[in-house]
């Protein structure tokens, strides 16, 4: 495995993988590298002959500096858990690298990057869209894999694609869990002990809700009610948000077959996210 943190050099690399005739696939990370990362990093092996990780904790994305000034930074690790599992260059770039100039981009990323993230996260979605830009500039990737546990930020990338007519393919990877359920997160070391051993109940009540539908229940005002009492019914829990939305629109689902809930939760001051596919009927 190759580290990298020149764009110059990154072209390089690539455009030898390219001459090769290789497909060549991008994980975007920020860091701070676990298990749902790597499930990323499994797929594009199996399905690309090159693969860029991009370690960068982009400033861009962050509306809190406190929130980006204490962010994990662990590249040794990084790279060292990365090695094991095949990946071909780690670009890990200073930010005066990525941003040699304010990137001063607005997207126009319409009615998907306006509610609920985007909502709460004002500017952090452009921000986002301003490094996942830069970075298909630089690797020109033929796919480019994002994990289903921010399951807004795919389709707000999805939407910049179209915006900017990228010939890439996106693919969306599943939400790799504990064995309890929680939805693995670099933030999850940030639980105390007690705040851990309740938090597998985010996953087990949006779980619970999913499997009323089968049952009959089908009214998704009433299944999004559900969710938010019973998670703010738990003691050390608050709960931001709770929405039912259509996959593709992220706007509020008109029927509850095949829409997704997603849910921010507080505990203390660790905030998690987490979501999941209600059935079609
Ligand atoms: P980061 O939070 O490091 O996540 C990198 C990728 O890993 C994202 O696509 C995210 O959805 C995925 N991921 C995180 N936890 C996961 C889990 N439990 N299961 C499956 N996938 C998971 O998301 C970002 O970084 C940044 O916004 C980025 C896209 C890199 C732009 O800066």
């Amino acid at each position: 495995m190759e580290i990298i943190s020149t764009v110059k050099g990154l072209r390089t690399a690539v455009a030898a993988a390219r001459q090769a005739g290789k497909v060549v696939g991008l994980v975007p990370t920020m860091g701070a590298l676990h298990a749902g990362h790597l499930s990323l990093i499994e797929r594009a092996r199996k399905e690309c002959d090159f693969v860029v990780v991009s370690i960068f904790v982009n400033p861009t994305q962050f509306n809190n500096a406190n929130d980006l000034a204490t962010y994990p930074r662990t590249l040794e690790a990084d790279c060292a858990l990365i090695e094991t599992v095949g990946v071909d260059v780690a670009f890990a770039p200073t930010v005066e690298e990525v941003y040699p100039e304010p990137d001063t981009r607005v997207f126009d990323l319409g009615p998907v990057a306006e509610v609920m993230e985007g909502a709460m996260r004002p500017g952090h979605f452009n921000g986002v869209c301003q490094v996942v830009s830069k970075l298909f500039d630089f690797v020109n990737p033929d796919k480019a894999y994002f994990g289903e546990k921010d399951f807004q930020q795919i389709a707000v990338i999805r939407r910049m694609v179209e915006l900017l007519g990228l010939k890439l393919e996106i693919v969306a990877c599943p939400i790799k869990r504990e064995a309890d359920g929680l939805a693995l997160s670099s933030r999850n070391v940030r639980l105390s002990a007690e705040q851990r051993a309740i938090a597998p109940q985010i996953h087990e009540v949006l779980a619970e809700n999913v499997s009323l539908v089968d049952e009959g229940i089908t009214d998704v005002d009433a299944l999004q009610e559900m969710v938010e009492t019973e998670l703010n019914a738990i003691d050390g829990m608050e709960v931001e948000y709770y929405e039912i939305v259509d996959p593709v629109t992220l706007q509020p689902a008109a029927t509850i077959s095949g829409a997704v809930g997603c849910v921010t939760v507080w505990m203390g001051d660790v905030r998690l996210i987490d979501n999941i596919k209600y059935p079609t009927l």
